[in-house]
């Protein structure tokens, strides 16, 4: 009977708030996984391909990696919601009805779900429509017909949102990770400091994203060098999570 009851526990609010967070975590493993793998392995790896075997390798094994990365980024969005729902904020009780939002772990999550859906949409709004057209033109051209122009500006503007990605999930999983274990002993209480924590987070966040989507250009250098390179969006992202973890450490220590 024991066992029964702890089965049914799956079906409580308890349970729901058990197994979105697992299913939250392994969703979320496995884009941020195959993100790494497409911007660490697989496009230096493709550079150096002659153009019938990267022609092969996108239709047999990127095609693949996509179809995981696309619905395991909108899985991880769909769990953290679920978390969001089921999960008990303080005493009891559900997120909009204490000041949850206003709390350490209210601004943290915040932050990094806003970062988290910027980068799901990305990968559904930007990435996934450029890759088609590439997945397209190399089954096309292994069929033996013409080349599609159009193939190698999508590869580059799909390339600037997916390295942002890279760059956005250091400080997001920072924010995801230390919702429930740093960030909830910060002191969040002053208005005019949580005013200008949204402030610095959002313009931020907005430039960054605009800088992907190509609205400032989208040639190599310039604004466009923390994406020239898998390195640079690498230490880019370290910096910028160090950025927030400060930004932290002087508005709310
Ligand atoms: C797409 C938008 C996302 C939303 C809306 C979201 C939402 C959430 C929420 C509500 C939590 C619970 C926070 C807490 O109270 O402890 C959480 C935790 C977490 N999330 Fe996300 N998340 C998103 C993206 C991601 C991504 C891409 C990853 C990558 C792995 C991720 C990994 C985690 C981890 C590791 C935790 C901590 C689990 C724990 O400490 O128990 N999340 N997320």
């Amino acid at each position: 009977m024991e066992t029964l009851g702890a089965t049914l526990e799956i079906f409580t609010e308890a349970g729901g708030a058990w197994i979105s967070r697992w299913a939250h975590v392994i969703a979320g493993i496995t884009w941020i996984g195959l993100l790494y793998y497409f911007n660490f392995v697989q496009g230096p790896a493709f550079a150096q391909f002659d153009p019938n075997s990267r022609s092969v390798a996108t239709d047999k094994l990127a095609s693949r990696a996509l179809w995981w990365f696309r619905w395991s980024a909108f899985a991880t969005f769909l769990m953290g919601i679920l978390i969001l729902y089921f999960q008990p904020f303080g005493d009891g009780r559900q997120l909009f009805e204490m000041d949850y939002l206003k709390t350490g772990q209210g601004i943290s999550i915040l932050t990094g779900a806003l970062m988290g859906t910027i980068m799901m949409l990305n990968v559904w709004g930007a990435i996934w429509p450029r890759q088609k057209i590439i997945i397209a033109n190399a089954r096309n051209v292994l069929a033996g017909g013409e080349a599609d122009p159009r193939a190698a500006t999508a590869a580059r503007s799909g390339l600037l949102p997916s390295r942002q990605n890279t760059i956005f999930s250091f400080p997001m999983l920072m924010f995801m990770v230390g919702t429930s274990h740093f960030f909830g002993a910060y002191q969040t209480g002053s208005g005019s400091d949580r005013a200008i924590y949204w402030v610095i987070t959002l313009v931020a966040i907005a430039l960054l994203e605009l800088n992907a989507l190509g609205v400032f250009g989208t040639s190599p250098g310039g604004l466009r060098w923390i994406y020239d390179d898998h390195k640079n969006a690498i230490a880019t992202g370290i910096v910028l999570m160090l950025c927030w973890y400060g930004l932290w450490e002087v508005l709310f220590r």
